[in-house]
């Protein structure tokens, strides 16, 4: 089915000079590798994991799974019996065996374009033992849970490194998260050490990391006593204090050795937990392991990106998503590659910055979402113009299907028609890209995400769990593991099982809807469960709903989504309130009788389409006219 023949869509073939010296020059090769990939998984993952440093090799096969919830419970292990250490395999590898110390690891640069460092390898490596030292230091053994509340500073790598290389658990908070949901992940996880800032600016806001890490303490003090004894480690000055549990960054490192005997780890051992949101409402902790994601964050870093060693590499991701620790992180890192790692915002001071950065570092390979693509192209051209943009050769987006005219604009405007366009479709849970072009082997439709990784495969499944092969349209699932998907939500293997596994037994269920081509290009539609896409990032709408009628004002509340021009999606929500008994209050009990809220309807009314079905099973149909007539324009 994967043939490319002659289609009515545009393509985009690769250029010529990309093809030279890539890694996977052709699309015959690509199909050989992913043959190959398919029918002999174990050569192919071996061969991947020859690379690599192993303090043990393995006993068990690459891949061992049952995803038959029907047969027994689901799990995924890979190369069971194996010791390695991921800090060791993207540090010290490096700087030992390939001579690498001296190469940039990170371009940091700052929210103020006068800020700016270069990190290379050799002193990667030493900061990242330093704070390994000064958790171990504050009783943090293998196994434990850290979690990390950290701007886009170079702490913030320093940090997770430094849990990997001791074997702690890192949980990694985005430090644009409230107390709440800070708290929420800290009791879930049961940390016992925060490492936060005291401030950060973005753009203009200054966002104070500190006293909402202390909020969130507070609230997790109420209700448990387990947190006590937790300390904090700080970046800056003037900053709330507490002499009783807190310690300074600086004070602590600057005391700390720089040498630290890596753990040795079983392939198996977690790497990270990563809080993804839930249709139900209460975050999933999405776990990961060490040997598997390694191998899978390296290959696809290598081959989606053709990584070269000259190459400069920009993710504009925050490392707080699944986008920043697989592709501003590990998977570079793994490469030996030189990565821009930026603290600020695309708008600030001026709407030119990212392509101030991209010719100031002479970017190569750039990666950001469409979100960032379409605000960017509300500025028009000539912004750009400013900026000499010929270093670009491959451009990456994630998060959410890109339309045609950000997906031209990025092409032309951007890449000036060279550089091919990278749409990879990813999740949390599936720890690496797993439908993705290779760029100087795959033709591409703008908005489709195109082919498998190796080691995926795909398919699509009607409502009743039946396979439909050529030009379709229905729910993604993929019917084995990959090294890098997760291993399951954290201190909760049921919900695993359920959310992921239920619906088709046999499959890993995506959660997303997908058209199959009749060139068998894959095309996401778009989620089949209640979670919305806003700016690239996965919200619930029962998440959306508690938080509404939290407030006293408020009796309930149905949340769905609605295309936005630059967000993706945004929330569109029906709020009725306690006092005022009028018609949305009634429309929400008329449903409410039916069990369910009939979000189809709601969402058409949002979206303004007319021709809304059968309307027979609603309580009263009527007050559907009403609301059309009261339905208000998107700001
Ligand atoms: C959901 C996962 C993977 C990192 C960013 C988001 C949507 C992601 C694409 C794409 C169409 C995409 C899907 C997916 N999505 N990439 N290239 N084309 N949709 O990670 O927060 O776990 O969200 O984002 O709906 O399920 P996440």
């Amino acid at each position: 089915t994967m043939v490319v023949t002659e289609s009515q869509d545009k393509m985009y073939y690769p250029p010529d000079d990309l093809k030279r010296d890539a890694h996977v020059p052709d699309f015959n090769s690509y199909l050989a590798l992913y043959r190959k990939s398919l029918e002999n998984p174990e050569a192919f993952w071996k061969e991947v994991a020859d690379d690599f440093f192993w303090k043990k090799p393995a006993t068990g096969p690459m891949l061992q799974y049952n995803f038959d919830v029907t047969i027994g419970n689901i799990y995924v292990k890979c190369m069971e019996g194996a010791k390695t250490n991921m800090c060791y395999n993207v540090l010290d590898r490096l700087v030992r065996e390939r001579n690498l110390g001296e190469k940039v690891a990170y371009y940091w640069e700052g929210n103020s374009p006068d800020h700016h460092m270069a990190i290379t390898y050799s002193q990667l490596l030493s900061q990242v033992c330093r704070c390994a030292n000064v958790l171990k230091k504050m009783g943090v053994k293998k196994g434990d849970r850290v979690s990390i509340y950290l701007p886009m500073i170079p702490e913030l790598v320093y940090t997770m490194l430094a849990c990997a290389r001791i074997g702690a658990v890192h949980s990694i908070v985005f430090a644009g998260f409230s107390s709440e949901s800070l708290c929420e992940r800290i009791m879930d996880a049961q940390s016992s050490v925060l490492v936060t800032a005291d401030g950060v600016y973005r753009g203009e806001k200054l966002i104070n990391l500190k006293q909402i890490a202390d909020e969130a303490l507070e609230k997790s003090n109420i209700m448990t006593d387990f947190m006590s004894g937790i300390c904090s480690l700080f970046w800056c000055v003037q900053t709330p204090w507490d002499s009783e549990c807190d310690v300074w960054w600086e004070e602590v490192m600057r005391d700390s050795p720089e040498e630290c005997e890596p753990e040795w780890l079983d392939a198996e051992d977690p790497l990270f937990i990563l809080y993804t949101s839930g249709s139900t409402g209460k975050p999933k902790g999405v776990l990961h392991t060490v040997a598997g994601y390694l191998l899978y964050t390296s290959l696809t870093f290598k081959y989606v990106f053709d990584h070269h060693h000259d190459d400069v590499y920009w993710c504009t991701a925050d490392i707080g998503w699944i986008t920043g620790h697989s592709y501003i992180t590990y998977g570079p890192l793994a490469n030996g590659a030189t990565s821009v790692l930026f603290e600020g915002i695309p708008v600030h001071p001026h709407v030119g910055r990212f392509w101030e950065i991209i010719e100031k570092y002479k970017v190569t390979k750039f990666y950001t979402a469409p979100t960032a693509i379409r605000l960017l192209m509300k500025y028009g051209r000539e912004p750009l113009q400013k900026y000499d943009l010929s270093s670009l050769r491959i451009l990456g987006t994630v998060g959410e299907p890109i339309n045609p005219e950000a997906w031209q604009w990025y092409h032309e405007a951007v890449g000036k028609g060279r550089c091919p366009v990278v749409d990879t479709f990813w999740q949390t849970e599936t720890g690496g890209h797993v439908l993705t072009p290779l760029p100087a082997a795959t033709p591409l439709k703008p908005g489709s995400a195109t082919f498998p990784f190796f080691g995926v495969e795909p398919t699509i499944l009607n409502e009743h769990g039946e396979e439909l092969e050529g030009e379709a349209e229905g729910y993604l699932v993929f019917r084995r593991p990959w090294p890098g998907i997760m291993r399951t939500v954290y201190r909760n293997h049921e919900r695993f099982e359920n959310s992921y596994f239920k619906k088709f037994p046999g499959f890993y269920v995506t959660g997303d809807g997908c058209r199959r081509d009749k060139d068998g290009y894959y095309w996401i539609t778009g989620r089949t469960d209640d979670m919305l896409n806003v700016s690239g990032h996965l919200m619930s709408t029962a998440e959306v709903e508690a938080a509404l009628t939290e407030h006293p004002a408020v009796a309930e509340a149905a949340v769905v989504s609605r295309p936005h021009k630059v967000k993706g999606e945004c929330l569109y929500c029906f709020v009725s309130l306690k006092d005022s008994r009028e018609f949305t209050h009634t429309l929400v009990e008329e449903l409410k009788r039916l069990g369910k809220i009939m979000r189809r309807i709601l969402r058409q009314i949002a979206r303004n389409e007319k021709d809304l079905g059968d309307l027979s099973t609603l309580a009263d149909p009527k007050v559907v006219e009403e609301l059309f007539s009261q339905r208000c324009e998107a700001a």
